[in-house]
């Protein structure tokens, strides 16, 4: 993808209130650390509550607070902010919402999503935090995983565009599982979304 005139990329984060921002913290510190020319230009949180919040406000990121109950001016709202700020790819991050196709298709920017667990088997409406480790456990896997994926007008759906398994044979709670699963959260994202800039 083309960088802006700024040279930087530029990627907007959309976080519901139920985000504890791991993932968007991560995604910041893998840019930074890494020196990438990719920056998080935009998040938008769905909630003036979201704990997530005061972790953007200390990395001094440039947020915005749209609440999601009528899709319609959410949408409205989110695409002119990602217009105006020249946003090339939107990752969602604890954003419960289902996206309408229009946004998807009106975007034209790839927007992916992760999901903590291998998809298609252990996603679906409801299919959100522990209640995706508690059904996993329940089922006695002996993997789980992490699944990025781009976003479509299904609930956990879309083009699958990485995944990565780990072991859980040995984990004995739906709590190991989800710990095992969250650190390879915030490697995965991260990488997924410099390739998917810096590569198409
Ligand atoms: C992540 O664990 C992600 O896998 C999950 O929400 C969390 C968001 O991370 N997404 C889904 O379950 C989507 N169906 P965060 O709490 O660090 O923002």
């Amino acid at each position: 993808m083309e960088r802006t005139t700024s040279g930087t990329h530029k990627v907007a984060v959309f976080c519901s209130g139920l985000s504890r921002g791991s993932n968007l913290c991560a995604i910041y510190k893998y840019f930074a650390d890494n020196k990438l020319p990719i920056e998080i230009a935009l998040v938008i949180f769905t909630c003036k509550d979201a704990p997530a919040i005061q972790l953007a406000e200390e990395r001094n990121l440039n947020y915005q607070i749209i609440q999601a109950r009528d899709m319609q001016s959410f949408e409205k709202r989110a695409m002119e902010l990602c217009r105006q700020h020249s946003i090339e790819l939107i990752a969602l991050s604890g954003f419960l919402k289902q996206l309408s196709p229009n946004f998807i298709e009106s975007m034209q920017i790839p927007i992916l999503n992760i999901h903590p667990a291998l998809l298609p088997k252990y996603g679906g409406k409801g299919m959100y935090g522990m209640a995706v480790h508690n059904s996993v456990f329940a089922a006695g896997e002996k993997e789980s995983g992490v699944t990025i994926h781009l976003v479509n007008s299904q609930y956990d759906n879309g083009k699958i565009v990485a995944q990565e398994k780990v072991d859980i044979s040995a984990c004995k709670s739906p709590e190991e599982i989800a710990q095992k699963v969250l650190d390879i959260e915030h490697k995965l994202y991260a990488r997924t979304i410099k390739e998917y800039l810096l590569n198409h």
